[in-house]
């Protein structure tokens, strides 16, 4: 019996990044990137790990768009990359990188899956991080260039594009905390690469609107539900900080046309903006047609008296996962509440939220994650109550379809519907993948949640 229904036409999808899975790094004419340096820098990666084969998923792909099948996935999330269609990033064009993404949107077509392009996922090619990667302007350009590339041709096949996935993590994650490639401490640089990226995704959409794109098109970002740890007005100023850090960074210039008031106060100590151009926060605030969000945190938030530059931090969760955040799904619908009601009416998808799990095989050849089942359960039904409450959320996209390359983790942990044996690359169906398959053809949940799993109860006494 299903009884929370979610809208006709409502899209379930899957969720993956190039880097993440496709291996084939020097196949076909691709040029490296970022995270190729990255991954092969040592001390970068968890275990030495890099994407060098990943998932296989470039020599394997027709198998996985069948799982997407076995799913029951009316679409798919996937990005392009940039340095298989431009090896230099710019300049002659790879006809087998295009050859290659255009079999694949084909073939989702056929199998009657509708395809979710993101066109930057993190892996911008290395050849532009030698001119000064985001930091410099000229590489915003460079990425409007490369998306009317790809649009001239799959523009006709492409109902959804996504151009940026996370600026927060191609900005703060790289460059604030050196976490991620390329790996550069220097605040300075982290706002101006954001304001260039940014820049970048509004010179994409006014570029394809130059090109007649008929797809809706659109930008990812990762937002997070902060609340202060207490009403004491260090916290809540403190609150207010993170919240300009993690949220509001994105969403006044692409929605507002202004980066925040608090903004240059809060990087007073490292750029006074002069990056910013008359005529740049129209280009970035120009119209979109659906706003992607990716969910994975909600946390309460503390002064930080001992860092009086940045003056927040956040209250570790009592009950974290693998990768130490915790599993607060009413943060979801937060989030996507406050974005309809402060920022934009427009249709909204959740292209991304998943949990980190140390799931193995049982011996019975089974990956019973049912904490991973019990995060979907919750986080369906907050995306629900939302939809109730007037948000026009239009699709929900676990991450990911399989385990894959998680960035800075490597391999180590995993997000996955289908649990990948790297040592044989067999896909292997988990308890959540099974349960995900029931929700996408009933469009719905029953009624009663899915409870948490805890270990039974022992016995009072043995039997
Ligand atoms: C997001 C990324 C995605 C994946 C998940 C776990 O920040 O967009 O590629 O790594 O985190």
């Amino acid at each position: 019996m299903t009884s929370l229904q979610f809208p006709d036409g409502f899209l379930w999808g899957a969720a993956t990044a190039a880097y993440q899975i496709e291996g084939a790094v020097a196949e076909d004419g691709r040029g490296p990137s970022i995270w190729d340096t990255f991954s092969h820098t040592p001390g970068k990666v968890g275990r030495g790990d890099t994407g060098d084969i990943a998932c296989d998923h470039y020599h394997r792909w027709r198998d996985d768009f069948g799982l997407l099948q076995d799913l029951g996935m009316g679409s798919y999330r996937f990005s392009v990359a940039w340095s298989r269609v431009l090896p230099e990033g710019t300049g002659a064009v790879n006809q087998a990188g295009l050859d290659h993404y255009e079999r694949q949107v084909d073939d989702l077509l056929e199998r009657g899956i509708v395809p979710m392009l993101t066109l930057y996922h993190w892996d911008l090619p290395q050849a532009l991080q030698e001119t000064g990667g985001w930091a410099n302007r000229d590489t915003a350009q460079h990425f409007a260039d490369y998306s009317r590339i790809v649009h001239e041709r799959l523009g006709d096949r492409i109902p959804y594009w996504l151009t940026l996935n996370e600026p927060y993590c191609s900005a703060f994650v790289a460059y604030v905390e050196g976490r991620h490639a390329p790996g550069i401490v220097d605040r300075g640089l982290a706002v101006q690469s954001l304001h260039h990226l940014l820049l970048g995704h509004g010179l994409a959409v006014e570029g394809l609107r130059a090109d007649g794109v008929t797809g809706q098109v659109g930008i990812t970002c990762n937002l997070t539900s902060p609340h202060p740890a207490s009403d004491r007005p260090e916290d809540v100023a403190a609150w207010k900080r993170l919240d300009l850090y993690e949220n509001r960074m994105f969403l006044d210039p692409l929605f507002r046309g202004e980066y925040p008031e608090d903004a240059r106060a809060y990087w007073a100590y490292d750029t006074d903006f002069s990056f910013v151009r008359d005529g740049d926060l129209a280009t970035i605030s120009t119209p979109i047609d659906y706003f992607g969000v990716n969910y994975y945190e909600r946390h309460l938030v503390e002064a930080d008296p001992a860092d009086p530059e940045r003056g927040w931090r956040r209250v570790p969760d009592p009950e974290p996962t693998a990768v130490g955040i915790g599993v607060h799904p009413e943060g979801l619908q937060e989030m996507l509440e406050r974005v309809h009601t402060e920022y934009t009416p427009l249709p909204i998808v959740v292209t991304e939220t998943g949990i980190a799990l140390h799931d193995y095989v049982d011996p019975s050849g089974e990956v019973h994650d049912d904490e991973r089942v019990a995060f979907y359960d919750g986080h369906i039904r907050a995306a629900h109550r939302a939809i109730e409450n007037g948000v026009p959320l239009i699709g929900f996209f676990p991450w990911s379809l399989m385990d894959n390359f998680e960035w800075a983790w490597g391999y180590g942990f995993r997000f996955g519907m289908y649990y990948v044996d790297y040592a044989t690359q067999a896909r292997i169906p988990k308890r959540s993948a099974q349960w995900i398959a029931q929700v996408t053809r009933a469009n719905g949940l029953p009624a009663a949640p899915v409870p948490a799993p805890l270990a039974p109860p022992l016995p009072a006494e043995a039997p």
